[in-house]
């Protein structure tokens, strides 16, 4: 059900759960600050307890409500990015609920930049926690229409139009003394990050044995996730895909295939894709739901190049299928 701004804020604040646009993906946000309603959030998503979950908050200044630091790594961080699409990790004043940190002793923290959420959270005085508006492990959304096919048409949605970064945002944790760590890909790459906590002389912390035990649960690291429902093969080249999609039709299955840069034309259905990383992630979300839609046997893709540039789109893609 579409709901407008006013009706989204005056459910949110009611407990309720809604559907909202961001720059990157499609959110299901519920209150931050309310327990019940951020439960709703685990129950829709069908997502485990332990999963924490992002805080959306409309400007940097809001920060120290949520966090017991802002160290100044973080402060350059945010002032390069936000709003946009980079979430920051950091230690959590002890009121913040254990629901959104899933027992973690940290708190994610955002500042959107689209101007629905925006206006959703400074008018409404709002902050929302906001997953990804789908299912757990299936396709994120990107458009209104793709919260309705995952999660039914009685999930309210406040559209605001096709979301323009198509993948989810960069996560880097913080901790108190500075030291930064990358936990998720995303359009945001860690070089630009590097390049930022330069400026303060802060170098990323080493993944060693410890930092690697202490690293924090990640559920978009699953190895399979973001997965569309149709069995997904990645290709190196387009070659290869073309080879394996003869030998599946003369096995008598059928296939469709998103293709990314140039190459040799197919003979099914397929998605062709530019051989450019902001594209390909603005349109990768909508591409699969859409190869989806087709109820064929196989989803075949071709992987772009292994260049820093790809990085967020190949995360996505080798957790979306099989090589
Ligand atoms: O772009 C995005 O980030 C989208 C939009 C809606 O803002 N949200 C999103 O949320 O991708 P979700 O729940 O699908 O992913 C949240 C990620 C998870 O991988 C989670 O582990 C991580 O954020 N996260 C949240 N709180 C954390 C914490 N305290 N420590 C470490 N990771 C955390
Ligand atoms: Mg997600």
């Amino acid at each position: 059900m579409r709901v407008s701004l006013e009706q989204a804020i005056a459910e949110l604040k009611n407990g309720g759960v809604v559907a909202i646009p961001t720059e990157t993906v499609y959110g299901l946000a519920a209150d931050a600050t309310n327990d019940n309603a951020l439960k709703k959030i685990f129950a829709i998503k069908q997502r485990p307890a332990d999963h924490p979950l992002i805080v959306h908050i409309g400007d940097m200044n809001q920060v120290s409500d949520w966090a017991t630091t802002f160290p100044e790594v973080a402060i350059k961080l945010a002032e390069a990015f936000w709003p946009g699409p980079l979430t920051l990790v950091l230690p959590a004043q002890p009121h913040v609920s254990r629901v959104v940190r899933g027992d973690e002793p940290t708190v994610a923290l955002r500042v959107p930049n689209h101007p629905v959420a925006l206006a959703l959270l400074k008018q409404g005085n709002l902050s929302v926690a906001a997953p990804s508006a789908n299912l757990f492990t299936q396709l994120s959304p990107t458009t209104a229409a793709h919260v309705e096919a995952g999660l039914g048409e009685s999930i309210s949605v406040l559209d605001g139009g096709a979301c323009h970064v198509g993948i989810e945002s960069t996560i880097v944790s913080v901790s108190s003394n500075g030291q930064w760590q990358l936990l998720r890909p995303g359009m945001i790459s860690e070089e630009d990050i590097a390049k930022v906590a330069a400026i303060t002389n802060q170098a990323p912390s080493t993944v060693g044995a410890d930092a690697k035990q202490a690293l924090p649960k990640v559920p978009g690291q699953h190895a399979l996730h973001y997965s569309p429902r149709t069995p997904l093969l990645l290709f190196k080249d387009r070659q290869s895909l073309i080879e394996e999609s003869e030998a599946l039709q003369a096995a008598g299955w059928s296939c469709a295939a998103l293709l990314i840069g140039d190459g040799d034309e197919v003979n099914f259905q397929s998605i062709s894709l530019p051989n450019a990383p902001e594209k390909v992630a603005e349109l990768l979300y909508s591409s699969l739901h859409c190869l989806d839609a087709m109820k064929v046997d196989r989803l075949l893709v071709e992987l772009p190049p292994a260049l820093p540039s790809w990085l967020a789109v190949l995360d996505r893609l080798s957790r979306a299928g099989y090589r």
